[in-house]
């Protein structure tokens, strides 16, 4: 086995990102970064700003403050651009194209790695007709990967929910990303689905591809990430090890509201991470 040429390079350089919408300040001050061969989760409330700050990340949004580098480079203000350069991202609300089928979805997802122009795709030129034949096979590798290739053929708007979500994961690879954004991946996701999500999540990083996710499941969180980010009300308020998170009081406040708050109802406390006996 080879081993990679680095091991630290920073895939994901976030500073300073400040995002508003007229008066609310959804992201303030933001730093982020992710190294190559890293998961890292972004948790924090509903409405802290996580799916926000994704969407400057790729680009959809223009934050007011800060600046975004994608390997030492900073990152154009355009998703297509940011998809080129080797971001790719899930979606919260599934974005898939419903009356396509599972191939069709993953094969859109490869566009912005087929070099084969306009003219070459009308004409069907040879060298268009090779670059569909591997991206088709390329395609396949991912449904594989992603445990959907029996339903190539399916319709998208078909498929149970969680093969939706698995879906949008391949449709993401296909762009052959460098950093890949998932923004509540297991959300509607029975436990057997989620914790294949993880394993997902886990060969995605051994194929090479850093991972970014925002998650509420914090046991999914915390099996899984090397790092982890709490948003609260669009600042970040730690980030550290899945131990030195769970273990901090401030975190633990800001899902619960007040800590000595008596009526919080039991139960509510954040999940923590498997029992893997690792406490002496
Ligand atoms: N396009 C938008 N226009 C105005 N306000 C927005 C927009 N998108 C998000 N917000 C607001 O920004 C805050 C953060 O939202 P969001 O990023 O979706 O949070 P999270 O993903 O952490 O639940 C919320 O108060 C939300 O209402
Ligand atoms: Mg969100």
């Amino acid at each position: 086995m080879t081993t990679p040429a680095t091991t630290t390079r920073t895939v994901l350089e976030a500073t300073g990102v400040t995002m508003r919408f007229g008066g609310l300040t959804a992201v303030r001050d933001v730093d982020l970064t992710v190294d190559t061969g890293e998961i890292v989760g972004l948790i924090g409330p509903n409405g802290a700003g996580k799916t926000t700050f994704f969407n400057c990340l790729t680009g959809l949004y223009t934050p007011a403050e800060g600046t975004i580098s994608y390997r030492g480079t900073r990152l154009s203000r355009k998703p297509h651009l940011v998809t080129q350069a080797g971001i790719a991202r899930t979606f919260q609300n599934i974005r898939l194209f419903a009356n396509m089928t599972v191939l069709e979805n993953v094969l859109v997802g490869r566009h912005t790695r087929t070099k084969e122009g306009l003219w070459s795709a009308l004409l069907r030129s040879p060298g268009f007709r090779k670059a569909e034949r591997d991206s088709e096979q390329r395609a396949m590798e991912l449904l594989d990967f992603t445990g959907l290739a029996t339903q190539r053929d399916h319709l998208a708007r078909n498929l149970p929910y969680g093969e939706q979500r698995k879906l949008e994961i391949a449709r993401a690879l296909a762009s052959e990303p460098g950093l890949l954004l998932l923004d509540e991946p297991t959300a509607g996701m029975n436990p057997q689905e989620t914790r294949a999500t993880q394993d997902l999540v886990r060969a995605i990083r051994t194929q090479g591809t850093a991972v970014l996710v925002i998650e509420h499941d914090m046991r999914f969180i915390f099996n899984l990430c090397d790092r982890v980010a709490v948003l609260v009300q669009g600042q970040k308020l730690v980030e550290g090890t899945a131990d030195t998170v769970q273990a901090d009081e401030r975190v633990i406040a800001a899902y619960l509201g007040t800590p000595t708050d008596p009526t919080t109802p039991p139960g509510e406390t954040p999940a923590t991470t498997d029992d893997t006996g690792a406490t002496p």
